[in-house]
């Protein structure tokens, strides 16, 4: 069965049962500075878990793009990925456990076919606040003796041994779903539930029984040894974490499901190794064409080739979203990606010339070619985003290995310097010491990345809407020079500019847009001039709302990778008198842009514009800095 069977079963399946197909959000979310990903299907739909009416209703079906970092270092297995689709229904204080279970299993049985004694499931064990789902019991009881099958319930793992235990207990550590964990973990608002899920069993284990945490006592559903696989996860979503620390019931009880697209087509088609399925053989076959090696058992070639198909398709679907590296936010994720891959692609012996890297972009637009269109459209400029930082980390690589040469004593403070500096992934510069004989401390390098981590964070939650920082009149006043200064680019070096980040504060305008190269003296000058005119002309601005893809035919200007809603507001400057806005060319205006303003009435008011920098901000990107002034 394919990928594309499956997830097209799955969003038929819940239609059929009253739900609305949503579309994928952004794999960055919109206005949540607190998280760089969205990395799970309930993420975009908070406010509706929590009370809020969705303008689709109370069942809602979709496939949800979604990034986990925090699984980044068990890439490289059968099963774990760091990008992957999450197939998810929700009933937003709708139906609860009595349907959603049986729908489940009916799903997997039914319409992937799977043979359900090879289904097993987990149920919540109860702790001091939240008592064991004895429902859940009651129904997986109901639902296994409706196909024939005995279901005893596993209390603890010991009694993984008896031949019929089906209905697995665990504790919060397994069977409860918030974004942060167990509730002890979750910060006050966080929704979350007990969960119960559903794992396929592939039959025998890979022999890694001994490696895992569980290794003396009989294999069960989460033991990781790799004979099992959790397909499936029914989060009962009814209970926010509160600041006295205790758990309170919300106004309505939700389901929240989520199950990878990637592991339902494994136990649809038998096949426990996720990268022989289409959502990466096209990736694993140019990685092995451009190495000359071949994919096959779990060896170490195998595991690099893993590594690199996840990582890249990961950075190309951030990149089709919008993030372009950097040393911030997103971007540093990104640039970490790309610089792990480089690391697996010297295992598998690619070292010479690093632009393979961008070849890999093309067989991810294959793979999501039906799905997601649009990695198809952005495919061309992210091949030579991707290279161009390939050959970006190739230079560094030379440099910080020098540097390596003169350290005596390789410590995790240095190492995350070697980081943060060079872009030295951690497992490189383990590699590296172990050369000359030393060991790293990772504690110490973990410790150095966290506080990394928690500044970075504190710089996103300072990020306003539409990158201004406030909404005073010297930022107003800037924020529509920013609309003059990129009509004003587009005009003078080159009409495919597009805008790729913006930052506005009362004292300067900060712009991102993509240009390959340096823009000259001669071009700033002719830019800031006819910015200056248009200021001279005293232009009107004016706002009109209209329906989205209107907006886009008119011209309307759009950040790279933004998501947009169905009717947009559209900032005009200079619209000429008596046209029609959803009618105009660009003939009839001098800039439009989507935008949530606010702006000056007219650009009369804004004083003398003046460049005050030009530079790099990225592969394939330039910033501006540009000021205003009375004069
Ligand atoms: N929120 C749950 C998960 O991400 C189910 O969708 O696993």
């Amino acid at each position: 069965m394919t990928s594309s069977e499956v997830r097209t079963k799955f969003l038929a399946y819940y239609k059929a049962r009253g739900h609305t197909v949503i579309p994928s959000a952004s794999l960055v979310p919109e206005n949540d500075p607190t998280t760089l990903f969205t990395s799970s299907g309930m993420q975009p739909l908070i406010p509706y878990l929590l009370g809020q009416k969705h303008p689709s209703g109370t069942r809602l079906v979709d496939s949800q793009k979604s990034f986990r970092s925090q699984d980044i270092d068990e890439v490289g297995d059968n099963r774990h990925t760091t990008f992957f689709e999450m197939l998810g229904n929700w009933s937003l204080g709708d139906y609860f456990k009595n349907e959603q279970l049986p729908w489940i299993f009916a799903f997997l049985t039914g319409e992937l076919g799977l043979d359900p004694k090879r289904l097993y499931v987990s149920v919540f064990q109860g702790n001091e606040s939240v008592s064991k789902d004895t429902d859940s019991i009651e129904i997986w009881k109901k639902i296994y003796k409706e196909v024939g099958i005995t279901a005893d319930v596993a209390e603890s793992r010991s009694a993984a041994a008896s031949k019929d235990a089906r209905i697995f207990l665990y504790d919060a550590r397994k069977n409860w779903w918030s974004r942060s964990g167990e509730p002890e973990k979750m910060p006050p608002g966080e929704p979350g539930g007990p969960d119960s899920e559903v794992f396929f069993d592939f039959g025998k284990a890979l022999g890694l029984h001994e490696q895992s945490q569980w290794s003396n006592e009989p294999c069960h559903p989460n033991c990781d040894c790799g004979r099992f696989m959790e397909i499936a996860n029914s989060v009962f979503m009814q209970y926010q974490k509160q600041a006295d620390g205790s758990l309170k019931e919300l106004s309505q009880k939700n389901v929240d499901f989520g199950g990878g697209l990637e592991r339902m087509v494994a136990a649809a088609n038998d096949n426990r190794d996720v990268f022989t399925s289409d959502l990466f053989s096209p990736l694993i076959r140019v990685i092995e064409h451009a190495s000359g090696k071949t994919y096959g058992e779990e060896t170490e070639t195998t595991r690099a080739m893993r590594i690199l198909a996840d990582h890249i398709k990961a950075a190309v679907m951030m990149m089709v979203d919008g993030v372009l590296p950097s040393n911030k936010g997103q971007g540093y994720i990104l640039r970490r990606l790309v610089r792990r891959s480089l690391l697996y692609g010297r295992k598998l012996g690619l070292t010479k010339d690093l632009t393979y890297i961008g070849k890999l972009a093309a067989p991810v637009a294959e793979i999501y070619a039906g799905s997601y269109p649009d990695v198809t459209e952005k495919i061309a400029e992210i091949t030579l985003l991707l290279q161009e930082e390939a050959l970006r980390f190739g230079k560094t690589l030379e440099q910080g290995l020098s540097e390596i040469k003169k350290i005596a004593v390789l410590d995790g403070k240095i190492a995350f310097t070697l980081y943060e500096t060079y872009g030295f992934p951690w497992e490189m510069t383990v590699e590296i010491a172990s050369e000359t004989g030393q060991t790293v401390d990772r504690a110490q390098f973990e410790e150095e990345f966290n506080k990394h981590k928690a500044l970075s964070r504190t710089a996103a939650a300072g990020m306003f809407k539409g990158g201004l920082a406030d909404h005073g009149e010297d930022t107003t006043k800037l924020h529509t020079a920013h609309h003059l200064l990129l009509a004003s680019l587009q005009k003078c070096v080159d009409p495919s500019i597009k805008q790729r980040g913006s930052n506005i504060t009362a004292e300067r305008l900060r712009i991102d847009f993509n240009f390959m190269r340096k823009l000259t003296p001669e071009e700033l000058e002719k830019v800031a001039d006819l910015v200056n005119q248009k200021i001279k002309e005293n232009l009107k601005v004016t706002r009109i709302e209209m329906p989205r893809e209107i907006a886009e035919t008119i011209g309307a200007q759009r950040e790279f990778g933004q998501k947009y809603p169905d009717r947009v507001g559209v900032y005009f400057v200079g619209l000429r008198d008596g046209i029609d806005p959803e009618q105009a060319t660009p003939d009839d205006y001098f800039s439009a842009e989507f935008c949530g303003g606010p702006h000056v009435g007219f650009t009369g008011t804004l004083g003398h514009f003046t460049i005050r920098k030009e530079e790099s901000a990225g592969a394939g990107i330039r910033r501006i800095y540009g000021l205003l002034s009375t004069t």
